[in-house]
């Protein structure tokens, strides 16, 4: 089997990674501190406890009640630098982003902050650390589509380090077709597409995120492993899949990560990529993703390699740029 180091220092691409879910509790005390807000908790030990999960709901109770000690540039831009440093060192060269915008605007946090925040942050990383980047702004898919025209909007007047778009949230009941109009809108304006689909919610809202959003990559998506001819259609269109593997486990999406489809998905011919999308929650960064499906699934030194090298050439990077981390 590859060695830790050897799957740490494959160059990657980090292609789910929710920024918002990188706050570790030491940092969300120190925030709050700094910002006058109350934690429910008393401390970092006692809010770390709270890290265990029934479902994708119940992380994001805590996940949207966490993040309120993130108030200023600053905070965005300190929370980045934080991850962009961990990622460097699991061996991610370029990093896409999702962040939450509805989520701070609702609490009066204003949107420049969070874009010049982040955005700064990956701008010191290209220059210190050799890490490319850029954005890709969520909607959250719990809430109305008024909501996240509005913030689409606001985007647009920063779209400096914007890439793209995506859909994140609560997944059941909130099917991908209400938001056929906003992400229309997105790509008009150049945007790339992305959609959460197939986490918790059913084969057919990867279906609906492909034929109804145009999304280029799916996140998640392991619920295609349950339809042949997804995975088939997958295969044939070249369409990566995010997939979070630690995730799935803390939300129990899957009983336990030797039963993860994976490899399934790999041998059916889909472009798998390996992410982490909320590392601080799920215990643990990329590259622990890599280490972890290692020694659950024994994932073999060539199918590693074959999952870094589909995340630098699923990623929205410019052709030079990919070229040079291949
Ligand atoms: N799924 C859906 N929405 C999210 C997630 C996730 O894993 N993390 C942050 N928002
Ligand atoms: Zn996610």
């Amino acid at each position: 089997p590859p060695s830790d180091d050897t799957l740490l220092a494959l160059p990657k691409a980090e292609l789910h990674l929710h920024i918002e879910g990188t706050l570790e509790p030491d940092l969300a005390f120190e925030l709050a501190g700094r910002n006058g807000v109350e934690l429910p908790y008393a401390s970092v030990e006692e809010l770390a406890a709270q890290y265990d999960f029934s479902d994708l709901q119940s992380f994001l109770d805590l996940y949207y009640a966490t993040m309120a000690v993130l108030r200023t540039e600053d905070d965005f831009a300190e929370l980045t630098r934080r991850y962009l440093r961990t990622a460097a060192a699991q061996g991610v060269r370029h990093a896409e982003l999702f962040f939450d915008p509805q989520a701070h605007v609702a609490r009066g946090v204003p949107i420049e902050a969070v874009i010049d925040g982040i955005g700064g942050a990956l701008a010191e990383a290209e220059r210190d650390l050799g890490v490319s980047g850029g954005l890709i702004l969520c909607f959250l898919r719990d809430q109305p589509v008024e909501s996240a025209d509005a913030v689409l909007t606001a985007a647009l007047t920063r779209p400096e380090r914007l890439l793209g778009v995506g859909l994140d949230s609560a997944e059941v009941g909130y099917p991908p077709e209400l938001f056929a109009g906003v992400f229309a809108r997105a790509k008009d304006a150049g945007l790339h597409a992305v959609a959460h689909a197939g986490e918790e919610g059913p084969p057919s809202y990867i279906v609906q995120a492909l034929d109804l959003l145009g999304v280029e990559r799916v996140d998640h998506g392991i619920r295609a492993a349950e339809d042949p001819e997804l995975m088939a259609r997958l295969a044939a269109d070249g369409i990566p899949l995010t997939v979070c593997p630690l995730s799935n486990v803390r939300l129990r999406t899957v009983p336990d990560l030797s039963a993860h489809p994976l490899l399934r998905l790999d041998a059916a011919g889909v472009r798998v990529t390996v992410n982490s999308d909320d590392p601080a929650y799920f215990g643990g960064y990329v590259g622990d993703n890599y280490l972890a499906i290692r020694d659950a699934l024994g994932v073999t030194a060539e199918q590693a390699e074959r999952f870094a090298r589909t995340s630098i050439d699923a990623s929205f990077a410019p052709t030079a740029r990919k070229a040079e981390l291949q």
